[in-house]
């Protein structure tokens, strides 16, 4: 299949998605949680960013953070202009390898929505569908060194 009906392939295939799920926008959380501090030290999850100069960035996290909106609280480029809802590339990260099979299979959606990410790799992952667990300790993210909007038109993230 060539790239062009890819793209109109997870378009359409995102469409659907909405379509069959109007109340998605309405009901989406928003990152509330990752503004809160563990309450203990067994919550913690250490991981460490790595942005788009080799900056290192380590952060501490918690279970149950969502990757894109932990990054969001400590300022890290990490767009997510769909805010999780799986229709965009924007968050997209590189997992360090011996920490990708600690995650889980990613959905056939994000398996979309990465097919249309730039700079694409074996490690390449959607942030926003990373939650952090035990076993995530000492994990790193790498920023690609553009997202999609990047690439199209060189926008800067802003959180939301
Ligand atoms: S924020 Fe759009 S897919 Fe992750």
């Amino acid at each position: 299949m060539n790239m062009m009906c890819r793209n109109i392939l997870s378009s359409l295939r995102t469409i659907n998605r909405l379509y069959k799920n109007p109340l998605i926008t309405a009901v989406r959380y928003h990152g509330e949680y990752e503004w809160q501090d563990p309450k203990s030290e067994d919550e913690v999850v250490n991981i460490t960013f790595i942005n788009k100069d080799g900056k290192h960035i380590p952060i501490r996290g918690k279970i149950d953070d969502n990757l894109l909106y932990l990054g969001h609280r400590y300022g890290i480029e990490i767009e997510g202009a769909c805010e999780a809802s799986l229709a965009c590339s924007t968050c997209h990260v590189y997992v360090k390898e011996e920490y990708l099979d600690k995650l889980p299979e990613p959905k056939e959606e994000e398996e979309d929505q990465l097919d249309l990410a730039a700079f694409l790799k074996d490690n390449s992952r959607l942030g926003c569908q990373i939650i952090l667990k035990k076993d995530l300790e000492g994990a790193e993210f790498t920023l690609p060194q553009a997202t999609r909007n990047y690439y199209v038109d060189g926008h800067k993230p802003k959180p939301h």
